[in-house]
């Protein structure tokens, strides 16, 4: 039987970090990963990380921003620890070898971002998620862990009311192994694969997220789903908002820089809502280009500043468009980016379950609350990956040891092999495509309630077809139709969570717009969204948001 005082599920920044803290905290650490880390989805963040650094910036100039930008969701004791905490950990991540960009005199280079009232966000060209990822993974690289790799999160053993162990499908054996564990930590990251046009990576299909939420766990505010405004047209590659940040311009078909009617103080650097509703406003009044696009302009910033600063994002548009960004416009339009909901935690990372811990994207502290800004995704990972690792370690100290036993494998197997059993069924990719399907056209950007509630319908629908999924594919070695129809399962179990809450948030904040409910309104809904398991789908209960310092107003950009 595998035993590990803390394992870790994800090895994206969040799970590094969590796993690195452990380790340092004296426990015995395993990460399980269905990807090598290198590979993970946090090597495709582009544009930065947020630190007030320098003293022209201000800490609290940072935390009110990011307050803001939440639309006064956020939890504001949770937001001034994770501010307070950017600068040493952009620090620690320089003196673990990350190569960020540099300004002329030496110093760390900073760019500015959506939302930010100062250029705060640190960068490496346009590959900082990668530049961060290869450094902390070669710091990690000489501590003592294990790693499972290729391996996929079926369950959580929660036993005796407290997380045990989990359960993984090993991709190479076929097998289920039942790997013992005093905490554990979820960092699978995002769940963007729920959509299909989605900046996410094929693999986001929120693995833990859903895990957790079978096992018990709380998700928070699972309604609130962020659509970066720039993403290309066709494939929904992201085009990162350091192309905003560096003087990029947003023109619709009239050749008009229709920013300045939905926020004129910044244009385009308002908050990615504001700058998303603005785009598909602006198509579906019919102002965009044939084809319903807009064009982001950066040929006016020169060959030189573009191909040093955003050269991935030249290599993508001449790769993935035809497009060369230095003469002529690139054509975009939003796409799924990050969901702010997650498992919910504290600061530390605990969830409502005794020893299970979740950072990262999987989670939700609350810093972002109904709108996240860029750049503070690569922080969070960080600055909560910590957290958790520290806190992981620390309960497993002092927890009892698991009673898990190999009989929890095999259940586990028999449970999940009636699909590779059963003699006729649908197979998963067609209910993961109808799925991004509905997503993409009832759950976006501007939502209602009879748009909700037929998507709501259409997804039991679903639901009843997976529950008669069948998977073709009978071998054991890496049998990825049997990892699709596991990951359909956890996908529609998400979807669920994100209609059933749009539907009952009946107001607009941040990412959340309601055409039939377009005023904010902190009266009644000024309160975090908290989703528990059901069988017949989520139960709803709802949190009050921390306040210190920063009362709600209009949001203006
Ligand atoms: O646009 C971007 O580079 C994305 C950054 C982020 O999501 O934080």
């Amino acid at each position: 039987m595998r035993r590990h005082d803390v394992v870790v599920v994800g090895a994206g920044l969040a799970g590094q970090r969590a796993a690195l803290a452990a380790v340092g905290a004296g426990a015995d650490v395993a990460i399980v990963s269905k990807l090598h880390p290198l590979r993970s989805h946090s090597g495709a963040a582009q544009g930065g990380i947020n630190a007030a650094v320098g003293a022209e910036d201000s800490v609290d100039t940072h935390i009110y921003d990011t307050v803001k930008g939440s639309d006064y969701l956020g939890d504001q004791d949770a937001i001034e620890f994770f501010c307070r905490e950017a600068g040493p950990t952009v620090v620690e991540m320089e003196h673990f070898g990350t190569i960020f960009s540099r300004g002329d005199d030496g110093s760390l280079a900073r760019r500015p971002f959506g939302g930010a009232g100062f250029p705060r966000t640190i960068y490496a060209a346009d590959r900082t998620g990668l530049a961060l990822l290869q450094a902390l993974y070669e710091r990690l690289g000489t501590e003592p862990f294990t790693l499972y790799e290729e391996w996929d999160l079926t369950s959580l053993i929660v036993r005796d009311e407290r997380c045990q162990g989990i359960v993984g499908f090993d991709r190479r054996t076929g097998s289920f192994e039942p790997i013992a564990a005093k905490a554990v930590v979820i960092a699978t990251g995002p769940a963007g694969r729920i959509y299909g046009r989605t900046t996410n990576a094929h693999t986001c299909t929120g693995d833990g997220i859903a895990a957790a939420y079978r096992a018990g766990a709380f998700l928070k505010d699972m309604e609130f789903v962020q659509f970066h405004p720039t993403a290309l047209l066709e494939s929904a590659i992201l085009i990162t908002e350091g192309a905003r940040g560096e003087g990029g311009i947003l023109k619709n078909g009239k050749g008009e820089r229709f920013m300045s009617r939905y926020a004129p103080h910044v244009l385009e650097l308002a908050s990615r809502d504001v700058v998303s509703r603005a785009i598909w406003t602006e198509v579906k009044e019919g102002r965009g280009f044939p084809g319903d696009f807009v064009h982001l302009e950066l040929m006016h910033l020169g060959r030189e500043r573009i191909e040093s600063r955003l050269e991935e994002i030249c290599d993508f548009s001449r790769k993935f468009a035809g497009i060369d960004p230095v003469v002529e416009p690139i054509p975009v339009m939003p796409a799924q980016h990050y969901m702010m909901g997650g498992v919910g935690t504290n600061i530390q990372g605990a969830t409502n379950i005794p020893g299970l811990f979740a950072a990262g994207e999987a989670a939700c502290v609350s810093i972002h609350g109904a709108n996240r800004l860029g750049g503070n995704s690569l922080l969070e990972t960080l600055v909560f990956g910590k957290q958790a690792g520290i806190a992981a370690a620390a309960y497993a100290r002092t927890a009892a040891d698991p009673s898990i036993v190999v009989a929890d494998g095999k259940a586990e197997a028999a449970r999940i092999e009636t699909m590779v059993r059963r003699p006729d069924g649908e197979d998963p990719a067609t209910i993961r495509v109808d799925l991004q399907r509905l997503m993409d056209a009832q759950v976006g950007i501007y939502r209602d309630f009879a748009t909700l509630a037929d998507a709501l319908a259409k997804l039991k629908a679903l639901k009843a077809r997976y529950a008669k999924v069948r998977v073709r594919d009978g071998s054991k070695a890496f049998n990825l139709n049997l990892v699709e129809a596991l990951e359909a399962g956890n996908m529609l179990d998400l979807a669920e969570t994100i209609i059933v809450g749009a539907i009952a948030r009946t107001e607009s904040r941040g990412a959340h717009a309601r055409t039939d409910h377009p005023k904010r309104d902190d009266a009644g809904w000024m309160r975090h969204t908290l989703a528990a398991y059901a069988r017949d789908g989520p139960k709803l209960s709802y949190a009050p948001v921390a306040y210190t310092r920063w009362e709600p107003k209009e949001r203006v950009y």
